[in-house]
């Protein structure tokens, strides 16, 4: 695994270099490490203040730890009127946590999300940004074990 400091460096010289820098340390990291916020600040000359600005600005980067499996349950109409709040309860139950949370062993955080574009087979999740389609609140435990 890369280190911050060279992960975030390789994009110092690239115009709207921070934005990628932190999508690259998410890649990596799945999140952003605090540390992602001084080494971005200095390494692009701007307060530490203004680095988290825009770490927290883009719904899609996140500075809250998450775990190694990101599992995103889509609630916008179609999905929800096809069963999902079952499909996320099944999930909750599952593992333990409630939407927004990340399971104690750094496994499995669980997401809300809008629409994933794939509302042809509707209810919907997402797994590390794979889709996974008319999903099933009894299909839950299979999909887990997929997660290793
Ligand atoms: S509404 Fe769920 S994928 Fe489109």
């Amino acid at each position: 695994m890369s280190t911050i400091q060279d992960i975030v460096l390789a994009f110092r010289d690239k115009p709207g270099g921070i934005i990628e820098a932190y999508h690259a340390v998410q890649k990596e990291y799945n999140y952003l490490p605090e540390e992602t916020i001084t080494v971005a600040a200095s390494t692009f000359g701007v307060s530490e203040a203004q680095a988290y600005g825009v770490a927290t600005f883009y719904s899609y980067l996140s500075v809250e730890k998450r775990g190694k499996y990101i599992i995103r349950m889509c609630e916008s109409a179609p999905c929800h009127v096809a069963g999902a709040e079952a499909l996320i309860k099944a999930f909750e139950a599952a593992l333990g946590i409630v939407a927004g949370e990340t399971t104690a062993d750094g496994k499995f955080t669980l997401e809300l999300t809008e629409c994933v574009g794939q509302c042809q087979a509707t209810p919907v999740i997402t797994i590390n940004n794979v889709p996974y389609v008319n999903m099933s609140p009894e299909q839950v435990p299979a999909v887990l074990a997929l997660c290793q």
